[in-house]
């Protein structure tokens, strides 16, 4: 077994759970008293308007409620219950890309929610329940607006800014949302750009539930005001600053957030009020022992479910300082990340293995020009990260000094599930380690036989988690398919992630990647299907199947086997289909390679075998039996295009 890394003992003695004594006398607890384990906390965490009846009905599974008839409000969790004595605590602190800085206390944040919430009510009269999506930057107004719908019941669906016109077309129009909420632009790499035109792009045609387009004047520019256009700045200045909250139940919908299946179009993730609130803010704690006087940095864009969980719902129902970054951590430099932690003395800083990766290739000794020694926790999230950029992060960033955990969760389960407790946890380099106590992560077979140690197998949850899914929305059939449908456990169906895990040593549990047809880019998530769908639009192509093949800083990349119709130039092609790509999903989604082959491995019944491509494109030696394959021929014929 490889190196372990244990924790510090003098810090430990400070830490939210201080030893692995204290991990597995929670784990016993969870294992002996599943409810009353969950009750313990959803009793002490959470300010409750009502109490709830019951901690967990399975009555319908998989649609399982938690915190049953509890009655509580997530801006009351997250800001007001903070006023008595953490009103002139920072809240946010927001950085601009080009250094500008505010630091909004929590009073100010009470204020500017308000008003917020108040404007969304008056306005646009947006009430309990309306979908709101928000294509925003990344600056405090979009805290403001989430926690704003939260405030008065509205479900918010923030779609990511690099996302494409087409994309967030589909977006607004499978929630049937009501209002968007954007901003003229923002700045990114010393320089404005803007986000406006893509809404005025996505809502010209169709759209129509949608009444009116909100719009935050960052950067003043001179844009093309549309009929259904309010300018955010002149409206906010005449709303009160008081607003009473609505009263939520615990299984009301907080948010959607879309994500990519292995199947059809993005999946409008649906996630809850009590039970996504209570696992956001247990795992601050626990994940990044979160503790008075921490600044806690997150580098996560608020379009994925890491902005929403852990910059601005985690730390702020913990009451703790979160760090909002317009801008990108290689800019004007960089060092730009490593003088951020200087300046603002930040405890936790939690990323990506893609953006460890850049900035190790940027500099080796960059991080040790500054004085990091503010930090407590790094983290890392979205991807298996390699060794190597462990073994930087650890010693050039963390001083030796510093845990890393590694977090695995998903857009799904709304929170970490399996990750080292960094004062517990013995820390194995580039491992998740064990799953936090009260998440039965499992890796089985799918008949729920365990997968035998070393061995990969699916990674499930076998018992429901307050801060699950609820169901996809508007089609939980797909719901039940994508999620339930695959692994059962003792006859009952149980999630599964999609991933393939193996267990180890000390029942520490490695990630080993998606084994559905999902590509994960940069830490983000593409399906193979719809970026196929999009692909075939292009006239020149007859077939064509995408695979996720390994890239040294973005994880995965995407490679497209292509079988054209005619002899076009495939590099054409690849242009063209770069330019489909961006129009359909957005700049994350691009083919870095693209190859013209003569068919593509099928099974009789016409399913393409994405895994032998992806051996092939890896140039390694097939294992597999292609006997069952239409036409095994085409194995060596890819092969020969391949050389
Ligand atoms: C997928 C979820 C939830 C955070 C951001 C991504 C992969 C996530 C890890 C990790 C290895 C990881 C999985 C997962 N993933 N964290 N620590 N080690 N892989 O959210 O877009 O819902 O993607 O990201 O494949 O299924 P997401």
């Amino acid at each position: 077994m490889s190196k372990l890394y244990y924790p510090n003992k003098e810090l430990a003695k400070k830490a939210n759970i201080k030893s692995l004594e204290e991990y597995y006398a929670l784990v016993d607890k969870a294992s002996t008293d599943y409810e009353g384990y969950w009750k313990n906390f959803a009793d002490k965490k959470i300010e409750w308007l009502k109490p709830y009846s019951k901690v967990l009905d399975e009555s319908n599974k998989p649609f399982y409620k938690w915190f049953v008839d509890g009655k509580l409000n997530v801006s009351n969790q997250c800001i007001d219950r903070h006023l008595k004595d953490k009103s002139d605590q920072v809240a946010i602190l927001f950085e601009g890309d080009r250094g500008d800085v505010q630091k909004i206390t929590y009073q100010e944040l009470s204020k500017n929610v308000n008003k917020f919430a108040n404007l969304l009510k008056n306005e646009f009269n947006i009430k309990k329940g309306d979908r709101v999506v928000l294509y925003m930057p990344m600056i405090p107004e979009a805290a403001y607006a989430m926690l704003a719908c939260a405030r008065i019941g509205a479900i918010h669906s923030v779609v990511f800014g690099g996302f494409s016109a087409e994309a967030l077309k589909d977006r607004i129009e499978d929630a049937g949302a009501k209002l968007v909420i954007t901003a003229d632009g923002a700045y990114r790499k010393g320089n404005p750009y803007l986000l406006k035109p893509v809404v005025d792009e996505a809502t010209k045609s169709g759209c129509e539930s949608l009444e009116a387009v909100l719009v935050v004047q960052r950067n003043n520019e001179d844009i093309d005001w549309k009929e259904k256009d309010h300018k955010y700045n002149e409206l906010i200045a005449n709303q009160s600053s008081e607003c009473d909250f609505e009263v939520m139940d615990s299984e009301d919908p907080l948010f959607l957030l879309y994500t990519s299946g292995s199947t059809g179009k993005p999946k409008g993730v649906q996630h809850s009020t009590a039970g996504y609130i209570l696992w956001a803010q247990m795992t601050m704690e626990w994940t990044f022992d979160l503790q008075e006087g921490d600044v806690f940095w997150c580098t996560a864009d608020i379009g994925w479910i890491t902005g929403h969980t852990y910059i601005v719902y985690g730390p702020l129902a913990a009451g703790g300082t979160t760090v909002m970054f317009e801008g990108v951590p290689t800019y004007p430099d960089a060092g730009r990340a490593w003088k951020m932690i200087e300046e603002h003395k930040i405890s936790q800083f939690y990323t990506a293995p893609t953006a460890i990766r850049v900035l190790h290739k940027m500099g080796e000794d960059e991080p040790s020009k500054y004085d990091l020694s503010s930090l407590k926790v790094l983290g890392t999230v979205g991807e298996p990260i390699d060794p190597h950029a462990w073994e930087w992060y650890h010693q050039k960033v963390g001083g030796e000094r510093c845990p890393i955990v590694d977090t695995w969760w998903q857009t799904e389960t709304g929170g970490h599930m399996i990750t080292p407790l960094p004062f517990a946890t013995p820390i194995k380099p580039a491992c998740a380690t064990l799953p936090l106590p009260g998440i039965n992560a499992e890796v089985i077979e799918k008949d729920g036989t365990p997968t035998p140690k070393g061995e990969k197998g699916y990674l499930c949850i076998t018992k429901p988690w307050p801060s699950m899914i609820r169901t996809i929305w508007g089609d939980d059939e797909r719901f039940k398919k994508a999620y339930f449908g695959d692994c059962v456990k003792d006859g009952e169906p149980v999630y599964f992630s999609g991933d393939g895990a193996m267990v180890g040593e000390n029942d520490y549990i490695t990630i080993t990647g998606r084994v559905d047809d999902v590509i994960n880019v940069s830490g983000h998530r593409l399906g193979t299907a719809e970026l196929e769908a999009a692909i075939a639009e292009d006239e020149h192509i007859a077939e064509v199947a995408v695979i996720g093949t390994p890239h040294k800083l973005k994880g995965e990349s995407i490679f497209v086997y292509a079988v054209t119709k005619d002899d076009a130039n495939i590099e054409d092609i690849h242009k063209h289909i770069n330019q489909i790509l961006a129009r359909d999903i957005g700049n994350i989604a691009k083919a870095d390679d693209i190859v013209a082959v003569p068919g593509l491995p099928k099974t009789r019944s016409g399913k393409i075998m994405r895994r032998i491509l992806r051996v092939l494109a890896k140039g390694e030696e097939l294992t597999q039996d292609i006997s069952t394959l239409e036409d095994p021929t085409i194995v060596e014929k890819i092969k020969e295009v391949l050389l």
